[in-house]
């Protein structure tokens, strides 16, 4: 009998063959679900988890993630929706009872995580997106996973070729105890053509051949290597902003930036970078002092309606004499640098943000803004610190600004949540009672 042809799964969309079988196979050692984003890859693993617990061998379990509310967000909830009640979290215990099963929830977000794991011993282990994680924390998983019959199921999205998950296991492909499943969008049957294609704009360069074609890609060459004069450059503002906020890189013996960014509901591009102020004391050999920057600053933004002034968060010293000039709106910026390029890339490239030609510096630095060469080769993603001061304060004030604020959209887990209300995963608690059975015996 035809496979899929068993399975009767409710609202729950048909797993596609690519979920079957990774779902079937994933009977190593190690199974690692790896490929684009969206791709269905943590779904099939969680059936598989789900399985395991169920039917697998006794002893103590453990779920890991970058830190306990990703763990939350993206195994626990899913995995609640899908067993329904019978399984407890106890968020101040970090443990979930399932089945008279314990199963220990560790956030893993430095290099010190992999101390709270030695000594124990499990029998499974999920992981979710292994390439953040510490190597040493993984490592030490593994050497945990001591009982006969252990597994590791995890999953990941690509990142560098020369990352230490990628060069230590994923090619080592005469490794015995490894299967990796190769995940692409389309092996997600449960995305409408509109999301996919929406999913597709949302990235581009590095990203897209990442996380939409699912290639392990070196980050070399400039960041923002789509950047375009035609498509990313325009004359003059295309309206009046209703407001603006505005971004600081501040450098003593290096540049010190402010970009001004002007945000209109009413046109198209909506956003854009209006105007910028660049002082390198170097080459104009002449240093300021913190009560020169600021004086600058009330000049640079006079007459325009400046709503927040986000500021880079290392330069205590000029917020300090900002807030004493009685400023308003000062911010701490986010400098998560990889995110903010992330979606820096992401608002240039579905035009919804635009340079004003009179930017020169910032232009500029588009053209020549590089990964660091040496870090790509180690398997890590790093901007090299030249021609960063524009990009810097763009992405401050970008960043933290939209990220989730005005602007932005509905994370990729709140549209789970929508999609799974809609499709009634939620009110399916009790699906492996009903439909496990066959499941279980793909
Ligand atoms: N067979 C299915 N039936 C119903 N929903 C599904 C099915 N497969 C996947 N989904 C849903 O599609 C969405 C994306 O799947 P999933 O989270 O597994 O992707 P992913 O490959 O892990 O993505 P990411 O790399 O972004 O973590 C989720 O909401 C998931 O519940
Ligand atoms: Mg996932």
């Amino acid at each position: 009998m035809n496979i899929s042809d068993q399975i009767t799964l409710g609202r729950i969309q048909k797993p596609s063959k690519k979920q079957i079988e990774s779902i079937v196979e994933s009977d190593a050692r190690i199974n690692i679900w790896e490929g684009a984003v969206r791709a269905g890859k943590s779904f099939s693993c969680l059936l598989r988890w789900i399985e395991f617990i169920l039917k697998g061998p006794e002893g103590e379990m453990m779920i890991c993630g970058r830190t306990e509310d990703s763990i939350v967000r993206n195994i626990i909830r899913p995995m609640q929706r899908l067993v329904g009640s019978d399984m407890v979290y106890m968020p101040g215990k970090r443990e979930v009872r399932l089945w008279n099963k314990i199963i220990y929830v560790v956030g893993a977000n430095d290099e010190r995580a992999a101390w709270k794991i030695q000594g124990s011993t499990l029998v499974g282990a999920l992981v979710d997106e292994i390439t953040i994680l510490p190597e040493s924390f993984f490592k030490m998983l593994l050497s945990r996973l001591s009982v006969p019959g252990a597994k590791l199921f995890g999953t990941t999205n690509p990142d560098s070729p020369f990352h230490w998950f990628k060069k230590q296991y994923l090619d080592r492909l005469e490794y015995p105890h490894l299967k990796v499943f190769k995940f692409l969008i389309d092996d997600n049957p449960s995305l409408e053509k509109l999301f996919v294609d929406n999913l597709k704009k949302e990235y581009v360069g590095l990203w897209y051949e990442r996380y939409i074609e699912g290639k392990w890609v070196l980050s070399e060459g400039t960041v923002y290597d789509f950047f375009s004069r035609e498509q990313h450059i325009i004359p003059s503002p295309p309206g009046r902003a209703d407001w603006y906020i505005v971004g600081v890189d501040y450098g003593t013996s290096n540049p010190t930036v402010y970009t001004m960014i002007g945000y209109s509901s009413k046109t198209f591009p909506n956003i854009w970078l209006e105007k910028e102020y660049y002082w390198d004391s170097r080459k104009e050999m002449k240093q300021k002092v913190d009560t020169e920057y600021v004086e600058d600053l009330k000049k640079f933004v006079d007459g325009y309606n400046v709503k927040y002034i986000y500021i880079d968060p290392s330069a205590v010293s000029i917020r300090i004499e900002l807030y004493r000039y009685g400023f308003r709106g000062i911010m701490e910026a986010n400098n998560d640098v990889l995110d903010g390029i992330r979606f820096h890339a992401k608002f240039l490239n579905n035009g919804t943000f635009k340079i004003c030609a009179g930017c020169v510096n910032s232009i500029h630095e588009y053209a020549t803004y590089r990964w660091d060469q040496k870090a790509s080769l180690r398997g890590e993603d790093k901007p090299l610190k030249e021609n960063d001061h524009c990009m810097d304060s763009i992405r401050y004030a970008l960043y933290t600004h939209f990220k989730d604020g005005e602007g932005s959209r509905m994370s990729a887990e709140d549209l789970d949540m929508v999609r799974a209300q809609a499709y009634g995963i939620e009110q399916h608690g009790r699906f492996f009672d009903s439909t496990w059975s066959q499941m279980g015996t793909l």
